[in-house]
This record gives structure tokens, C-alpha cells and sequence, in this order.
């Protein structure tokens, strides 16, 4: 049974609700949620941003919220208020609108559908290797935004996006930039032409520009090549009518973005984590080059490379892309028998439970080795959730685990990423969590080291 601290909170939402100040949030809300869970415990009332949230901070309470009461929320106002970049697409859309849309996509989501993508993750990703070079100076950020966008291109709607990547990307980089600020997002209507505002517009049609050629293109040539695109663009209603441009775009730019630069920020934690730590990097060498000695991975290498997968596991419990999720209270009722009501916002913090050391040991060390012996289902269903929960769980979820499994696995067999000194590394916590400056690196080929290592290894038998 779950124990839920009610210190401090008050006996019902409308009274004396903590106040705390706006600027908090904005600068650091990693921080801030941190601090807040420290101080209340499990459940705290707050005013956000001057709306009444509740914040909940145990597995057991997100579960009730996420899955249990589902129907008694819709999705939180930071989202709801970036509908004119997602529209009426799959993260955003509410109620049976919803629910068709997901059914529509489902199955370009399903395990044997996307096995069929693992073939084109390694080819784009040994693409972008061969254009590496040993002693090469990089942002490993830019190249796995570069490098998911392209996967997400080819497989969901067999788009080749590499002549555009470079303009989407920075395009997104602005969007989420500026999608940092909450109070802006929430609080001035994206109707009124402040330079922030002009600026997201500019990119979002920068973006659409893109999917619209997509789409017209697809149209125009009537192929039907299975693909989620296609799924879309041949789904009918039961009146017949079928998507228009306007739903089509809604969905392409929700996959597009969610699809790519959460995937891509949560492989740049990646190297950044296993670059601070030698011994894991070491292990996961060791794994590689045995299971797959010279040759790319396959999808069939992914059950015995198992140690890869914990790197991934443990990268998205410290940095999980998605740091935190927010609901709104459509239907009165009780959160751990305190009364919630219709407007009021709840909050929880994936960044916040994933290093809470009720859950995990020294919960601030790099440790993939934790997830080894099932740790998963020892610990309380939501004291991991990366992936978020009930309903409206990411339909993404394996696609992003076989990718970046792929991805890391493909690239750490041939270079070793050493951090450039001086570069910081900062988290930015916007929509998603993103390194603000990147990560800059230095390529070290690894063939090149085992080369020297068994040409030594060759000349010291023969001197012998
Ligand atoms: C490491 C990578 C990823 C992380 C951490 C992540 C995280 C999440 C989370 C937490 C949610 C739930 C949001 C909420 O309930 O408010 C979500 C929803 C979603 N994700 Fe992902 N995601 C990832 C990759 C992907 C990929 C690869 C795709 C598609 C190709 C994708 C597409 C979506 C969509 C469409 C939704 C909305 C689903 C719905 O409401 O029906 N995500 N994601």
C-alpha cells in the first residue's frame, strides 16, 4: 500500500492553495518540481502559472490519474495551448475524434509492422556514418535530430526528408525554443502578432510547406504502399467522406515532431551519460563486439544485446525526453480524498519520480546494471513511465525503443564520443527535455584502436 503524504495540503482546492511565484517555473521547472515534492511529498495543491494544480508525485496517484479516472481528464493546458502547431493530430485531439484517429494509425504501430522499419534505422544510420571521420569535431545533437527525422520520413511515410532535414530542424529548434516559455505559450493568444508569435508562424508554415508536398505528392501518384501515410490517406468514414489536407497535415506534424526530436534528444543524453562513464561504455563495447563483431545490427541481434538495452532504459530514467505531463479536470471528483473540480490542472514529473530513492539506489548514478534481474516489474507500475500511461500512452513507444537500440548499437560499434571540453551541456526542459546547446563531441573510431590493438598484439609475437 502506497502512503500519501497530505502535509501541508489544504482541505479543499479553493482555500489557501500555495501560492508560489511565476518565475520558478519558467527558469527552471526541473528544479522547481524537485523542490516542491521535496517539501510536500505526494501530492501538493499549487498555483501554476495562477491555475490552481494539483501536483502528484507517487506511483500509485499517477496511475489513478493516468489510467484509473482516464475519462475524468483531457490533455493539460501547455499542450492544449500549442494546438495551432499540432492541430487536431493524435497528441492533442480529445474524445472520439481521438479515438478514431489513433484506431486509423494503430497499425503502422504494430510489433511485425515495425520490424519491418529496423532494416531502414540501421541503413540512414550507417549513412550518416559514412560520412564520420576519425578526429571529426560534432553536435551529436544535430546528427540524431537529423538522423530520426529521416527515419520517421522513410518509414511512416516513405518520404525522403534529407533535403529538408536541415530546414525542419532548425525550424523545430526555434519552435521548441520559444515553446520553453509556458507562461508566453499559455497566456498570449498565438492570434496576436508579437515577434515570438510571427516567428512560430513562420516556422510552422516553413514545416507545412514540407508536409503538404508530402501529401501531394502521395495523392497525385494514387500508390498505395501500405504505409501510415497510406492508412490515412485511404481511411473512410462511415459516410464515406475521407481526410482532408488540413487533418492530414494535423497528423503528419504531430508524428513528424513527436516522432523524431524526442527519440533524438533522448540518444543525445545517451552519449552524453556514457561519455562521462568509461566503464559503461566499456561494457557496452564489450556486448557489441561480441554478439555482433564486424557486421550492423538486425532486429534479431536486439534480445542479446540486452546491456544496450539497459543503456537506453537507464538514459530515459535520468533524462526522460518527456519530463513531465499534465492533465485538466473535466469531471469533478476526489484525488486521494481530496476534491478535484471541473478547470483545475494536475501535474506529475517523470524527472522527478525516476530519481526518487524510494524507488531506485542512488537514483542520481548512470547505473544501466540496475535494470538487470527484471527490475522493471519489482517497482511500482508508475515509478517508471517514460512513455507516459492508460489511454493515451505513446503510440511510438516501441518504435522509439527498437530505434534507438538500433541507432546506439549501429554507431558505438564503430566510434567511441568523447565530450568536448568546455562545451556546457544544459538541460533545456521546454515541451520535451533537450540538451540547449547540444552535445559537442570529438569521433574516435573504435575499428581504428581495435586495428592498432591487434597490430601490436601481431608485431609483439613476432619480436617474440
Ligand atoms: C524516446 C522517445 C519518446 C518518448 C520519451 C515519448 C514520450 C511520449 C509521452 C510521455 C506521451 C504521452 C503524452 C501524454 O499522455 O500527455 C507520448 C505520446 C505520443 N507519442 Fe511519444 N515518445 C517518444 C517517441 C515517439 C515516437 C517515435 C512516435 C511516433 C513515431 C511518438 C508519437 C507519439 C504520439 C502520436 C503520441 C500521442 C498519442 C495519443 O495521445 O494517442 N512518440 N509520447
Amino acid at each position: 500500500m502506497w502512503r500519501t503524504t497530505r502535509k501541508k495540503f489544504p482541505a479543499g482546492p479553493s482555500e489557501g492553495l500555495k501560492r508560489w511565484s511565476l518565475g520558478p517555473l519558467n527558469n527552471n521547472p526541473l528544479e522547481y518540481f524537485t523542490k516542491i515534492a521535496r517539501e510536500f511529498g505526494d501530492i501538493a495543491g499549487l498555483r501554476i502559472l495562477n491555475f490552481k494544480t494539483i501536483f502528484i508525485n507517487h506511483p500509485g496517484l499517477i496511475e489513478e490519474v493516468l489510467v484509473t479516472n482516464a475519462r475524468k481528464y483531457s490533455k493539460g493546458r501547455v499542450l492544449r495551448a500549442n494546438r495551432h502547431v499540432f492541430g487536431e493530430g493524435l497528441l492533442t485531439s480529445e474524445g472520439d475524434f481521438w479515438l478514431r484517429q489513433r484506431r486509423l494509425a494503430q497499425p503502422a504501430f504494430h510489433r511485425a509492422r515495425i520490424a519491418s522499419y529496423a532494416a531502414t534505422m540501421v541503413e540512414y544510420t550507417q549513412r550518416m556514418l559514412d560520412g564520420w571521420r576519425d578526429g571529426d569535431e560534432r553536435d551529436v545533437h544535430q546528427e540524431m535530430m537529423r538522423l530520426t527525422l529521416q527515419i520517421v520520413g522513410k518509414t511512416l511515410f516513405d518520404a525522403d526528408v534529407e533535403r529538408d532535414a536541415q530546414e525542419v530542424g532548425k525550424s523545430l529548434e526555434l519552435l521548441l525554443e520559444i515553446g520553453a516559455d509556458f507562461r508566453r505559450t499559455i497566456f498570449v493568444p498565438h492570434w496576436l502578432p508579437t515577434p515570438a508569435n510571427l516567428r512560430v508562424k513562420r516556422e510552422v508554415a516553413q514545416i507545412e510547406k514540407i508536409l503538404y508536398r508530402i501529401i501531394a505528392e502521395r495523392r497525385a501518384s494514387g500508390r498505395d504502399v501500405g504505409d501510415l501515410l497510406s492508412m490515412l490517406l485511404h481511411a473512410q468514414d462511415e459516410d464515406g467522406s475521407r481526410m482532408t489536407d488540413r487533418q492530414l497535415r494535423d497528423e503528419t506534424i504531430t508524428l513528424f515532431l513527436a516522432g523524431h526530436e524526442t527519440t533524438a534528444s533522448s540518444l543525445s543524453w545517451a552519449w552524453w551519460l556514457l561519455a562521462q562513464n568509461p566503464a559503461v561504455e566499456a561494457k557496452l563495447y564489450t556486448e557489441l563486439d561480441a554478439v555482433l563483431g564486424d557486421r550492423a545490427p538486425t532486429l534479431d541481434d536486439l534480445p542479446r544485446l540486452a546491456y544496450t538495452g539497459h543503456v537506453i532504459t537507464e538514459s530515459l530514467r535520468l533524462y526522460p525526453a518527456a519530463w513531465g505531463m499534465a492533465r485538466l479536470v473535466v469531471e469533478d471528483h476526489e484525488i486521494a480524498g481530496y476534491p478535484v473540480t471541473k478547470g483545475m490542472g494536475v501535474a506529475m514529473a517523470q524527472w522527478v519520480v525516476h530519481r526518487d530513492p524510494r524507488w531506485y539506489d542512488s537514483p542520481e548514478e548512470f547505473r544501466p546494471e540496475r535494470w538487470e534481474d527484471d527490475l522493471l516489474k519489482r517497482l511500482p507500475r508508475f515509478a517508471y513511465f517514460p512513455f507516459g500511461g492508460g489511454p493515451r500512452q505513446c503510440i511510438g513507444n516501441s518504435f522509439a525503443l527498437m530505434e534507438a537500440a538500433l541507432i546506439l548499437a549501429t554507431i558505438a560499434r564503430k566510434f567511441r564520443l568523447r565530450l568536448v571540453a568546455n562545451h556546457p551541456v544544459v538541460p533545456l526542459a521546454s515541451i520535451t527535455l533537450r540538451p540547449r546547446h547540444g552535445v559537442r563531441v570529438t569521433l574516435e573510431s573504435r575499428e581504428k584502436k581495435v586495428a592498432v590493438a591487434s597490430s601490436n598484439g601481431r608485431q609483439a609475437a613476432v619480436a617474440d
